[in-house]
């Protein structure tokens, strides 16, 4: 069921699960001040009790109301990245929900850019949002992706299509340097300006700076292999680039051109939801591309799908 953001608002603040749009993927929303619905969202998802929620919010103002002190860069981050696909986490915030924050002591703030999911939380205040998909699927980047997963179960503020198609990229901060808890819709070079610095990754840790972290992602039913070079020899399916060549006989799965990261990590979850619906069951990867950029987003997402 598709509804209106008036009946959205109506629904979230009588307690009810919403899909909504946001510049990255669609999100599954409950108000922060409704524990019950909180625990729908965990139930609906199929999403382990220990992976914490994103709280999504309309200004940075909104989130300096959970906090007596906030980190250095604070502000300079919020100012040059939101509303946008940055996420950062906090320590404190224990007003909100136990639920939400999954027992941790920090929380996960964001202020996405759409303008419908802007207006709904003026109206309705903080959401938590995780991405609108069962646990383990690829993320709903259109209404009919979360119709996909959900049939009937959730109305769905559409939005129309996704404008990245990849979720935001998460900051945390270790003795005081931010780090990348995961890598999103913002490259790492994109806060040098702001930071100085390029945030690294965290290597693997014994318990993971994002518990989600740990658990399949992203994952389509095929095998996928990634190749540094398709073979031309090779003539099965293969997951590559309209602009290179594969074998005549292969049925390519196209991320658009070769040169065009934004286009490819855009397709990447409409695609990996394409190969479920098609019965695909083996492909090759064509992850001949850069390692910087939204290239090492996508090569990170894609090597989650392959069960990495
Ligand atoms: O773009 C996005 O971030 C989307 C849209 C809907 O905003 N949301 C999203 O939520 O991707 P989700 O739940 O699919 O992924 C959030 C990730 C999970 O890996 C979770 O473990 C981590 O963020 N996370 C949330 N709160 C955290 C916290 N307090 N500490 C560490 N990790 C946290
Ligand atoms: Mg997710």
């Amino acid at each position: 069921m598709r509804v209106s953001l008036s009946d959205a608002a109506i629904l979230l603040k009588s307690g009810h699960v919403v899909a909504v749009p946001t510049e990255t993927v669609y999100g599954l929303a409950a108000c922060v001040t409704s524990p019950e619905a909180i625990a729908h969202i965990f139930s609906l998802k199929g999403r382990p009790a220990d992976n914490p929620l994103i709280v999504h919010v309309s200004s940075v103002e909104q989130v300096q109301s959970y906090f007596d002190v906030l980190p250095s860069d604070f502000h300079r981050l919020a100012e040059a990245f939101w509303p946008g696909p940055l996420t950062l986490i906090l320590k404190g915030a224990s007003s909100i929900p136990e639920i939400a924050r999954a027992g941790l002591p920090t929380v996960a703030f964001r202020v996405p850019h759409h303008p419908m999911t802007l207006a709904l939380l003026d109206q309705v205040g903080p959401l938590v949002m995780p991405s609108a998909n069962i646990s383990g699927r690829p993320s709903a980047t259109t209404p009919e992706h979360v119709e996909e997963d959900f049939g009937g179960r959730v109305p769905v503020l559409d939005g129309g299509a996704c404008l990245s198609g990849v979720e935001s990229t998460i900051l945390y901060l270790e003795e005081d340097a931010w780090k990348i808890a995961r890598l999103g819709a913002l490259p790492q070079e994109a806060f040098v300006d702001v930071l100085g610095y390029i945030p690294q990754q965290v290597g693997m840790k014994q318990v993971p700076v994002c518990p989600g972290q740990k658990y399949r992602h992203y994952a389509p039913k095929a095998r996928l292999e990634l190749v540094k070079g398709v073979p031309s020899t090779y003539q099965g399916a293969v997951i590559g680039f309209k602009d290179r060549r594969y074998h005549a006989a292969s049925r390519v799965y196209s991320l658009g051109s070769s040169s065009n990261a934004n286009e490819a990590v855009h397709h990447l979850y409409a695609l990996l939801r394409q190969l479920d619906a098609e019965g695909v069951e083996q492909l090759m990867v064509d992850i001949d591309i850069p390692d910087d950029g939204l290239w090492l987003t996508l090569k990170e997402r894609l090597s989650k799908a392959a069960g990495k």
